[in-house]
């Protein structure tokens, strides 16, 4: 839930410092500290506030160093106070810590360090490590000797890097369970949570695993495994993703930057290999039960998937949130499951795919980042090649896996005989339209979308109705307005309406339908019911549809016109629309976009 940086270097490494836990701001920006060795002494800063506020409160940039370590944090244990912020010291100032995950034996190792007389300054799980680290050191003499006894005493999870005045010119590192990284330069290396931390000095990194430590300095690395103590030879992996792609290329936002990426990720999702997506069919075909798992907006993805593949192969798989997985699920041996995650790191997935295979259940991710926990835990992985997304926001991502679900049905449809050879051809040449579809409708609809988001961006409460494949894309683009604007947003299939929802229809609650393209009949009719029954309530609706002759001009109060598409698309071009209505709102309301309060891109912690 929070990014570490490190860096060891020839020179002066302060601005290198700066820009690697600038980059990984995304995983948590409530407040940010650094650790830079002087000479003998380690030099803290640390405050509340993101990483360029305190860097220029604290004129931080003023403290030269060769070898540093940052910290950008996402409060889980302690409240956002200076105190709580990382990096964390021991008694004795010779040991200062920056963590990510959870100790959750910290307690009973506090009290056992108190008793031994160590003064605690905060309410963090984190500070227990430098006063482990400075009571091993005292009984074993020995900087290395100490890390591997306190990793052996922590339970929990973590990605831990420290600096130590013993060892002046080496960063000690180590994981279980949250993101680390190394990147190797010339003459200058780097720790990370990801690769986006150092992605602008180098394309070589090193993938820490769990169980393992890494000892770093400025001309070398060394990795090993905590247990055995043994070292372990490591594989130097090339980032494929280019430095540019990760900045903001003249848009205002990361957050609209990655919705105007999308023609170019939908792209890179039809080009996956045939033989990579074969696989996954292979699974499901050959399952007793398959089941989609991921959380927030890839559950919905999943739901989506769950749709998709049911009307297009005659399959059904169930779709179900990760942290609901274990609880609700039966797997087993002749289970399969799919998991999605667009950072590989959410613990609440990998802990679901960790229980499938504990079960004996094949499984494969979909999953954005290479070299991700997902993507070396599951039995086949499928990169979606979206290239970072930087915006806490999932966009692109969330997208570019819903179309890798659309080409999975179509090809367990084929598998099955469910489809013709020809149909799945023509199926396939309509998903190649996609990216063109919707630059069209990023070129020719944002300005619209924004005149009516800032028309009715103060609006206090939005219901969002879908039917079918469109209940899915109702609920996910909800989650948009709810995170981004901070504006209470509702999915619910259409049906539920006249179930109880239908009580709360006034003046205050405005409507968003998903309007099915008018050949998919029966479910375009279903839903002009439920615009019809809000209608007669006299409650607002924004139609979201296909119907560019303007039939329906007296049903809406708005309405938004797409050009008349497939319905296989049809739902993932109201997506894209949805997203935009969602950022310009919260432009309007003047929210911290690509920052939005009380998320982070990956949720490391359960
Ligand atoms: C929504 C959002 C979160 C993530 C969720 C899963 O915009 O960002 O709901 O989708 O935390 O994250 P991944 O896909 O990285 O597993």
């Amino acid at each position: 839930m929070c990014g570490i940086s490190g860096v060891v270097g020839l020179k002066d490494i302060s601005n290198a410092l700066f820009e690697t836990i600038r980059n990984l701001e995304y995983r948590g920006y409530d407040s940010c500290g650094v650790a830079l060795l002087n000479k003998n002494s380690i030099v803290v800063k640390k405050n509340v506030g993101g990483v360029e506020e305190f860097y220029r409160k604290e004129n931080v940039l003023r403290h030269k160093s060769s070898i540093g370590i940052a910290h950008t944090r996402w409060a889980t244990h302690g409240r956002v106070t200076r105190e709580n912020t990382h990096p964390h010291q021991s008694c004795d100032g010779k040991f200062a810590v920056v963590h990510n995950g959870i100790i959750s034996n910290y307690r009973a190792l506090k009290e056992s360090l108190v008793r031994l007389g160590h003064r605690f300054e905060s309410e963090t799980d984190t500070e227990v490590i430098p006063h482990l680290l400075e009571e091993n050191h005292r009984k074993l003499n020995n900087v290395e000797a100490a890390f591997v006894k306190t990793l052996c005493e922590l339970e929990g999870t973590f990605a831990i890097a420290f600096v130590s005045t013993y060892h002046p010119g080496q960063i000690f590192c180590a994981k279980r369970e949250s993101p680390l990284m190394l990147g190797i330069g010339d003459e200058i290396k780097f720790v990370g949570s990801d690769f986006n931390s150092f992605i602008d000095y180098t394309k070589n990194a090193v993938i820490i695993d769990d169980g393992e430590y890494a000892i770093v300095s400025r001309d070398s690395y060394m990795v090993k495994n905590y247990l055995t103590r043994e070292e372990v030879a490591k594989p130097i992996t090339k980032i494929e993703w280019d430095a540019e792609t990760s900045k903001k290329g003249g848009f205002p936002h990361y957050m609209l930057k990655e919705i105007h990426e999308q023609p170019q990720t939908v792209t890179n999702a039809l080009d996956v290999e045939d033989a990579v997506l074969d696989k996954v069919v292979e699974g499901i075909a050959q399952s007793g039960q398959g089941h989609l798992v991921g959380v927030g907006t890839t559950y919905y993805v999943a739901q989506f998937g769950q749709y998709m593949i049911s009307s297009l192969a005659g399959q059904s798989l169930f779709a179900v949130s990760s942290d609901e997985f274990a609880a609700l699920s039966n797997v087993g041996r002749d289970s399969f499951v799919l998991a999605l995650s667009q950072s590989g790191e959410t613990y609440d997935t990998l802990t679901a795919v960790k229980h499938a295979k504990s079960r004996g259940a094949r499984t494969a991710a979909v999953v954005n980042v290479m070299g991700s926990s997902l993507s070396r835990l599951a039995d086949n992985v499928v990169l979606q090649g979206s290239g970072p997304e930087i915006c806490v926001i999932s966009t692109k991502a969330a997208l570019a896996q819903m179309v890798i679900l659309v080409r999975i049905g179509l090809k367990l449809a084929l598998r099955k005989n469910a489809m013709t050879a020809a149909a799945f051809d023509r199926s396939m040449s309509v998903l190649r339209d996609l990216p063109g579809i919707i630059q069209a409708v990023l070129n020719e609809r944002s300005g619209f979308i924004h005149r009516i988001a800032h028309e009715y961006f103060k609006i206090k409460h939005w219901l969002y109705l879908g039917r079918g494949v469109y209940y899915p894309i109702a609920l996910e683009s909800a989650l948009k307005m709810k995170e981004v604007a901070y504006v209470h947003a509702e999915g619910m299939p259409g049906g539920f309406l006249k179930h109880g929802t239908l009580a709360m229809i006034d003046k205050d609650i405005y409507s968003i339908v998903f309007i099915p393209p008018r050949e998919e009949k029966a479910l375009y009719e279903a839903t002009l019911h439920s615009v019809e029954e809000i209608r007669a309530r006299s409650g607002f609706v924004l139609g979201i549809h296909f119907d560019e002759r303007g039939k329906n001009k007296n049903l809406f109060s708005e309405e938004l016109i797409l050009p008349n598409v497939s319905p296989l698309i049809a739902p993932l071009l109201q997506l894209v629309i949805s997203q935009l209505f969602a950022y310009f709102t919260a432009t309007s309301l003047k929210r911290d976009i690509d920052k939005p309060r009380s998320l982070a891109k990956s949720v490391t912690v359960g």
